[in-house]
């Protein structure tokens, strides 16, 4: 049999899987709902159910694929033939392809914003509202956008592990976290930036309502990307020194630091200019942003384009190393499972999802009015891979790492097989087995609006 390809380095190790992390959840989403859930008070509840449930989560995801070496759905078959558990690991593998048709509709609009940035039309437009509006309603051009993202996502992953997923993280992510550093630098020295500061810094803890702590956890598992098999398949390309809980560490660092200074670059950008009022969820990167560009460099007109060309980039980077790790899990699959080329299981898995991504991207325009449940194509995917798939995942992977997998085995994977010190095991097993299944229980509740 042929030697199934791993990562070389460490390096590419921890910054493959903060690419997987590091996403659109971090630049876009996480700052809206820091906004609209009491600043700094959100901020300190999500880092806690970062470190209480996202990390033994991610660990958990690690310890599953490193010990197989296998594509998501054959590590739970190998793990647990024959019984129900082997449904997790196909719900992991479809998870990540139902994510990827619609993540790639909101990539091809960064791409597109690149591009229209780079041409000035960003940041010269005098109606930000109306452009974005047009742009995301029209038939063709999204798609194509959509389409292209796809393709670039192709282009890495018909690469393979090392020559594809290992080198293109190695060289986005340290481009990513340098754009990050310099425009917190730049949204920092801005006039005003102060209010922002003030604005992201200081805790409500009034808005701190039971819905909004389970906000924070629905947010903290998305971003880290926990419960959609891609931790899992990429865990399984880890080399037998990676050490799981020191890796997950890093990865949830970065990606939380990402995050956070994300809220730092747009906040203060956005307070500088008195009448911007900052809009939610897509609006604040595609509406209110351009609105920033536009104003808030006043005098010198290049500073605000330069601005928004980095912004663009960053955020397209973000977007394709996570499309990337969704990508891979299908991929990985279909050339494992059916003995494919990796060439033939990349294509499949970008022509099936450009086909079904048309009706996410036709959902902002022609095909708004169909709906099903009362929802757009584009808003039931969302809704039925992050709210149902993924707490279902979550309890799934607690309970089966938890309670099934022999605790020696767990054991030996995450102390490198006796050979790591590792006085945090019992602390892990114990958040695994019990704390993650009920709290991701509430969560799932939760977001089934059985509390509202
Ligand atoms: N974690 C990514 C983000 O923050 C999204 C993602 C989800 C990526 C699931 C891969 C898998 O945007």
């Amino acid at each position: 049999m042929e030697k199934r390809a791993n990562f070389t380095s460490k390096l590419g190790i921890v910054l493959a899987s903060a690419g997987s992390a590091v996403g659109l959840g971090n630049v876009w989403r996480f700052p809206t709902e820091v906004g609209a859930n009491g600043g700094a008070a959100f901020i300190l509840m999500y880092i806690a159910c970062v470190v209480l449930l996202g990390l033994p989560l991610m660990v958990s995801e690690f310890v599953i694929g490193r010990h197989t070496h296998k594509n998501t759905a054959d590590a739970y078959r190998q793990l647990a033939p024959k019984s129900g558990w082997v449904f997790q690991g196909y719900l992991g593998v479809f998870t990540s392809w139902f994510i990827l048709c619609y993540y790639s509709v909101v990539s091809g609009w960064t791409l597109k914003y690149l591009l229209a940035s780079l041409s000035g039309e960003v940041t010269s437009t005098p109606d930000s509202a109306a452009c974005f509006v047009s742009f995301t309603s029209s038939p063709w051009a999204p798609l194509v956008f959509m389409v292209l993202v796809l393709l670039m996502c192709h282009w890495v992953i018909r690469r393979g592990v090392q020559e594809g997923i290992e080198r293109y993280s190695k060289l986005m992510m340290p481009l990513l976290l340098l754009i990050i550093a310099v425009l917190v630098v730049c949204s920092f020295s801005m006039p005003g930036s102060r209010e922002g500061l003030r604005f992201l810094l200081r805790p409500d803890f009034s808005k701190l309502t039971s819905s909004v702590v389970l906000s924070a956890m629905g947010q903290a598992f998305f971003s880290l990307s926990i419960a959609m098999g891609c931790l899992c398949t990429y865990a399984s390309y880890f080399t037998d020194d990676a050490r799981l809980m020191k890796t997950a560490g890093s990865v949830a660092l970065i990606d939380t630091t990402v995050a956070v200074m994300s809220g730092f670059i747009i906040f203060p950008a956005v307070f500088s200019v008195a009448d911007v009022a900052p809009d939610a969820g897509p609006g604040l990167v595609f509406i209110t942003l351009p609105n920033v560009f536009q104003i808030a460099f006043g005098g010198v007109p290049w500073l605000g384009w330069l601005f928004a060309v980095m912004f663009y980039l960053l955020l397209l980077l973000a977007a394709l190393t996570s499309m990337m790790s969704i990508h891979e899990p299908v991929t990985a699959f279909l050339l494992e499972r059916f003995r494919l080329q990796r060439r033939t299981a990349a294509s499949i898995v970008t022509l099936s999802c450009m086909a079904v991504g048309v009706l996410c991207s036709l959902s902002f325009g022609p095909l708004k009015d169909v709906t099903l449940l009362g929802m757009t194509f584009f808003d039931l995917f969302d809704f039925v891979s992050a709210k149902l798939f993924l707490p279902l995942g979550g309890i799934i992977i607690a309970l089966f790492v938890g309670w099934k997998l022999p605790r020696a085995l767990v054991q030996d994977e995450v102390t490198n097989r006796g050979t790591l010190h590792s006085p945090l095991f019992p602390v892990y097993l114990f958040l695994v087995r019990w704390v993650a299944p009920a709290a991701i229980g509430l969560i799932f509740l939760n977001e089934l609006g059985l509390f509202r």
